[in-house]
């Protein structure tokens, strides 16, 4: 055991030299001018995995992003381990506001920073270092999935997962895309929100009006808008639409300090919504306002708006079905909306949420690989973010086990700017995922 620990070791510098390497290209699915990049990604992650010592590796696509799938074959009698992650990555934002150049990873204090060194390039980082510390030659089946529009809904993994359910099948499927409970303190991520966003769009007029004209006796368009955003919670943050799903959050100790120290909150500003954080992160929908196309103030005159729209996201409680939580605020919206303005409503993304019972063989060798990789046992953990990807796999395959790993922790910044990946998690992860995929040899 303690041999593999110190294997991992030894390929972590390869491991790390290959992240870097995957960081600089810029694979942001979601920007259509760098889709080329996100196929430039895709063969980067192949190469990888083929020279790994897989011996089947293709790139794979359905109308979408290019995935990578790669499979060692099962030893007679053993089990196979389908690992996740994805190559592709948010937008980088503001580049100004970035200490380092976004695609530039770049080393301070231990951490290493850059669009997706974290979210999720440090997951295929993981899954390589893994495979390579087993010499190439794990106990058991692995098949390598690396999809490439996770940050943009993962709009074809349908069509991926049934066109290719042979190549997809296991027994044991890791996604390595979560977060941990500290730098020192691993989580097992035991249940994710669900997802689903939509465009609502404000209409009064049929063109824009002079504001002194007619200001004050017709609506302009984004005061309407503003109003029924306002309309999704109660003053004291809850979200205000009928009809969504609850469920409960473990009790984990969650302090106003701790998340005031995660999140950035200036201060003076107050928390929204009640219950324990655990239970508003985890197991209460959430409804933000992610944008908003009016009129930019620098082009702003004394004009009545007579359009304007939002993009509304909404995280679905587990438990909860997304459909349904999509139709329940469109219903809110229509009848939230003043003075007969006229409001259309464009479906987005959905996601599932998903909650696992992590109990059994496969989740105490989990257990036992965290301990000796990390030196604590793994904290089961909720995460308000979502991977529709597990609800749509364990569909495909429901007697497969799911494990909901990751590289990420409280200070990774994912999505934000300058994110980073402590790299002394990136070595205790693999670690931990080199040991699993030992110890998942002999049950
Ligand atoms: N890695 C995240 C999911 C995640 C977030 C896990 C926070 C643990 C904690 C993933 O890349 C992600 O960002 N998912 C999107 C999904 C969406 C685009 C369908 C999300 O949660 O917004
Ligand atoms: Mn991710
Ligand atoms: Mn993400």
């Amino acid at each position: 055991m303690t041999d593999l620990v110190a294997r991992v070791r030894d390929v972590l510098p390869s491991v790390r030299a290959d992240l870097e390497n995957l960081v600089r290209i810029e694979s942001v699915w979601a920007d259509p001018a760098r889709r080329p990049e996100v196929h430039r990604s895709a063969d980067a992650v192949s190469k990888l995995l083929t020279e790994a010592g897989f011996g089947d590796v293709r790139i794979v696509a359905e109308g979408g992003a290019p995935a990578v799938i790669a499979r060692h074959p099962a030893p007679a009698g053993a089990p196979t381990v389908l690992l996740y992650a994805h190559h592709d990555v948010q937008p980088e934002g503001d580049r100004s506001q970035w200490h380092s150049p976004p695609f530039q990873p770049t080393e301070r204090d231990g951490r290493l920073y850059g669009r997706g060194t974290a979210d999720d390039k440090a997951g295929i980082a993981t899954h390589l270092a893994a495979f390579r510390a087993l010499g190439g030659n794990p106990p058991v089946g692995v098949t390598v999935f690396v999809e490439g529009e996770e940050e943009s809904g993962s709009p074809s993994l349908a069509r991926l997962l049934s066109a290719h359910r042979e190549l997809l099948a296991a027994d044991v499927i890791v996604i390595a895309d979560s977060d941990n409970w500290s730098t020192e303190v691993p989580s097992l991520t035991v249940s994710l929100r669900g997802l689903a966003d939509c465009v609502v769009e404000v209409a009064t007029l049929d063109h824009g009006l002079h504001s002194g004209m007619w200001g004050g006796v017709v609506p302009d368009a984004l005061s309407v808008l503003v109003r029924i955003l306002a309309s999704l919670h109660d003053d004291d943050g809850n979200v205000a639409v009928a009809g969504l799903h609850q469920a409960s959050a473990a009790d984990v100790d969650y302090t106003p300090e701790r998340v005031r120290a995660d999140t950035g909150l200036l201060d003076g500003v107050r928390e929204i919504g009640s219950g324990s954080v655990a239970q508003r992160l985890w197991a209460k929908p959430a409804i933000t306002v992610i944008g908003i196309d009016a009129t930019p103030i620098a082009q702003a005159s004394n004009t009545l708006i007579p359009r304007a729209r939002a993009k509304i996201s909404m995280r679905v409680a587990p438990g909860g079905v997304a459909a349904e939580h999509l139709a329940a605020l469109t219903r809110h919206l229509e009848s939230h909306t003043p003075w007969g303005a006229r409001v259309t409503v464009t479906a987005g993304d959905l996601g599932e949420p998903y909650a696992i019972d992590a109990s059994g063989p496969v989740y105490d060798v989990a257990r036992e690989a965290f301990r000796e990789a990390w030196g604590f046992d793994a904290v089961d953990t909720g995460v308000g973010g979502s991977i529709p990807f597990i609800a749509s796999f364990a569909e495909a395959f429901p007697e497969a086990k799911v494990l909901v790993t990751g590289v990420e922790d409280p200070d990774t910044q994912a999505h934000s700017i300058n994110e980073s990946l402590h790299l002394g998690v990136l070595e205790r992860a693999a670690t931990a995922e080199a040991l699993l995929l030992q110890g998942l040899g002999s049950i």
